[in-house]
């Protein structure tokens, strides 16, 4: 039985990253689904924006809530899209976000920046 478990486990993995492979801009949700702030965004910037863009934080600019990233969507994908460790990087000092997180943000313009 455990066998079997190990057999099909790996088999999973395998297909899962010829998946990957196959797809050039990594997506990790497919594509008939409609990105939205409250499922897809929020938890991307709750994860790699605190503590400085919530209430309490550094920075002046409060990434926690819809209306806030809706007006400023543009800006944040172009910070998160420079180089890890130059200027106006984001997030600062921090590590770059991974392509399948910027995907999604950017998914989420074009699918019209919904709220749920
Ligand atoms: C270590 C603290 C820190 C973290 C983490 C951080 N930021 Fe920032 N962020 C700042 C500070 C401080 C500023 C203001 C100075 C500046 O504009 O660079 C700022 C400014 C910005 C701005 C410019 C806003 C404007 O209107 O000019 C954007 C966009 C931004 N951050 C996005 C992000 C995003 C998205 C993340 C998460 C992926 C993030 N930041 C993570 C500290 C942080």
């Amino acid at each position: 039985m455990r066998v079997v478990l190990y057999i099909l486990m790996t088999a999973l993995v395998f297909l899962f990253f010829k998946a990957c492979n196959s797809n050039e801009k990594p997506e990790v949700i497919s594509p008939a689904d409609k990105v939205t702030y409250e499922r897809d965004v929020k938890p991307i910037l709750a994860t790699s924006c605190v503590p400085c863009h919530f209430p309490g934080g550094i920075s002046p600019y409060k990434w926690d809530n819809y209306e806030a990233v809706k007006y400023k969507i543009s800006i944040i994908i172009d910070r998160v899209n420079k180089d890890q460790g130059t200027k106006n990087f984001m997030p600062k000092d921090g590590t770059k976000l991974s392509p399948e997180s910027i995907a999604i943000l950017r998914k989420w313009v074009t699918d019209g920046t919904r709220e749920k």
